[in-house]
């Protein structure tokens, strides 16, 4: 016998259901909830709603988990790969070698873009942000690839296609800005170094690729790869709902990434680190801003909706960051800021009481800076990341037997019924 919430209302009960998932978490079921009670529940910024049951991710924000596939993130970064955890997450599990093989195989032969599509980068202006340029990209890949997603292996083939292409996508967007010659993807490579070598090599100067700087983005992607529930993969999931194509829905999770309270963060916390470094290193100045409840400046890569605990990904990635400039011998004065700031937040009562930690794009930056990445593809960076979280997270909801369109309600609290006025009559 299952759980049930009552709800009294006029004084009439109702017995709302309670789910309990499969690591105990609980919620109420309301789907009858207005059928039954004619009441609907408000939720801004849906803190309280669950939108979906999903065997992907699972997230405890007060302890600060996050698991893949049941698989927790700390073994995938140390063990895995970025293209085998791609495979876990869209799949369900791990592959076996040859399952690993095909993958690969796939990745290669569809790593190549329409040569046509090469035109359409050059004709974004120059100022041209490379989000817009990967959202407008990605919802063009349609017009290039129209089948219809049908049978499962179709599908197969489309979801890879897009894992395979958007490193290719990305780089060349990047040379293209640079007025550089396109490099393209080689077979002798795999995913990552493929990707640093269209970024980096040029005709004149072969890239070399170092194992740590390769470690260093595989770890990177892993921990971005999927986040349950985010603004971006809510996005996915809703523009899915209406039964668009593939690329449309994943292109509107590009548009949602952008934004710098989400994934656009790695690009505001360099800025940010910046900005102090150029004040001198004050970033004493940045904390009282950020307590100052008359000042919307918010400390980037601190804070996040589910975890009122340290990130475990920030942990990962600020560790990868000490070994990644340790090896390459380099030193960053934003990881300096970076530690002094992190290290009086957390002492801070204002930070304490409000559970803000750092979140993963706190360090993520600092990464991608050493790697050799250009800020402004700070957050493509993170979209090649979340791409198989997108692809497992839009699959589930394909295949959900209890799929309808998403579409909230709302309260309306605008004027009354207000008839319409002449032009020549209005004051
Ligand atoms: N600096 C200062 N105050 C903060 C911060 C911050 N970074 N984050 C939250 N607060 C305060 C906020 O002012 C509010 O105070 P009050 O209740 O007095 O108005 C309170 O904490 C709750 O904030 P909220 O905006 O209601 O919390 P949320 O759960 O809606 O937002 C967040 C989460 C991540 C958008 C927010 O913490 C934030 O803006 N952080 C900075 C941007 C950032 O680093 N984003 C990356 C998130 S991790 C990557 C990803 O998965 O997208």
């Amino acid at each position: 016998m299952g759980e049930f919430v009552t709800l009294t209302y006029q004084g009439e009960s109702f017995e709302l259901p309670v789910i309990v998932g499969s690591e105990g978490e609980k919620a109420i079921d309301i789907s009858k909830l207005r059928s039954e009670t004619g009441l609907i529940t408000l939720d801004p910024g849906y803190a309280n709603t669950g939108a979906c049951q999903s065997s992907i991710t699972f997230m405890d924000g007060e302890k600060g988990i996050l698991r893949y596939r049941g698989i927790p993130v700390e073994e995938l970064a140390q063990h895995s790969t970025f293209k085998e955890t791609a495979y876990l997450l869209i799949n369900g599990r791990l592959p076996n070698t040859a399952e690993l093989r095909h993958f690969s195989i796939m990745l290669n032969d569809h790593s190549l873009i329409h040569e046509d599509m090469k035109a359409f980068y050059q004709n974004f202006p120059t100022a041209s942000h490379p989000m817009g340029i990967l959202s407008a990209m990605v919802n063009a890949l349609r017009s290039f690839y129209p089948e219809l997603e049908t049978s499962e292996e179709e599908t197969n083939i489309m979801v890879t296609r897009l894992l395979a292409k958007i490193r290719t996508m990305a780089a060349m967007s990047y040379k293209i800005s640079r007025g550089h010659t396109v490099v393209y993807p080689r077979p002798d490579l795999a995913y990552c170094e493929n990707f640093l070598n269209m970024m980096f090599d040029t005709p004149v100067k072969p890239y070399r690729l170092k194992k740590e700087v390769i470690r260093a983005l595989q770890v990177f992607w892993i921990l971005h790869a999927d986040h349950e529930q985010n603004c971006s993969t809510s996005a996915v999931r809703v523009v899915g709902s209406g039964r668009v194509n593939f690329y449309a829905a994943i292109s509107a999770g590009i548009a949602a990434l952008w934004g710098p309270l989400h994934g656009g963060a790695n690009q505001a916390v360099v800025d940010m680190l910046t900005a102090i470094h150029n004040d001198g290193g004050n970033f004493r100045k940045a904390i009282n801003r950020a307590k100052d409840k008359n000042d919307p400046f918010r400390l980037m890569g601190f804070g996040h909706r589910v975890y009122k605990t340290y990130d475990p990904r920030a942990k990962i990635m600020k560790k990868i960051c000490d070994q990644l400039l340790d090896s390459l011998d380099k030193h960053d004065p934003l990881l300096d800021i970076a530690r002094e700031l992190e290290a009086v937040a957390l002492e801070d009562p204002y930070f304490i009481d409000y559970n803000l930690y750092p979140n993963i794009d706190f360090y993520s930056g600092i990464v991608l800076r050493a790697i050799g990445i250009p800020t402004s593809m700070f957050t493509v960076m993170f979209a090649i990341g979340r791409l198989p979280g997108w692809i497992a997270q839009w699959k589930e909801s394909m295949d959900d037997p209890n799929w309808r369109i998403c579409r909230p309600r709302q309260i309306y609290i605008g004027p009354n019924i207000n008839h319409y006025i002449p032009i020549e009559k209005r004051e």
